[in-house]
């Protein structure tokens, strides 16, 4: 079986991100989603949270399926005999870091990283940045599915509510 890693924070995901696995998905015959822990990052969503977020947008796609991992992820790889990774490229800007993680995964465990040019409509989106346009009000509805936004929405007002 044919099968590819995405692994990202997905915190939360967005259109940028479906992008990606929808066109990933016609490809393999099976996408893993990989929500990878990241303890020096702070998080608006729970790892948990983000799995079913990510589990409801994707239900449309058979062969891709959501699971999250804490560690390496050429370890995750090795583990669930899985050959490559899959990364969405923005920029110019993803460029460097994307390039020497997909070298050192290489070099580290053989794992072969293939790079999907972001479709231009999503080409500036990122979770950050949709955080922090939310944050203050932005409209994020072009950027996130609805069920994603309500929830964004709903988690900043509840930090808000909390002072
Ligand atoms: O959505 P993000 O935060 O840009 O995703 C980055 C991610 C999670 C894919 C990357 O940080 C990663 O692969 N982390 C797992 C830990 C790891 O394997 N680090 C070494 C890569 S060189």
């Amino acid at each position: 079986m044919n099968r590819v890693v995405c692994p990202g924070s997905f915190d939360p995901i967005t259109y940028g991100h479906l992008d990606i696995i929808a066109r990933a998905s016609a490809l393999f015959d099976e996408v893993v989603i990989a929500v990878l822990v990241n303890q020096t990052k702070k998080s608006l969503f729970t790892v948990e949270e983000r799995l079913e977020m990510i589990s409801e947008v994707t239900a449309q796609y058979p062969n891709v399926r959501v699971d999250s991992w804490s560690g390496l992820l050429v370890d995750y790889c090795e583990t669930n005999q899985i050959g490559s990774i899959i990364k969405g490229l923005r920029a110019v800007s993803d460029f460097d870091y994307e390039l020497q993680m997909s070298q050192i995964n290489y070099q580290l465990k053989g794992i072969e990283t293939l790079f999907m040019s972001t479709s231009p409509a999503h080409s500036f989106l990122s979770s950050s940045l949709v955080k922090e346009v939310a944050s203050f009000g932005g409209d994020v509805s072009s950027y996130l599915p609805p069920i994603i936004q309500k929830r964004l929405l709903d988690r900043l007002n509840s930090h808000k509510s909390q002072g």
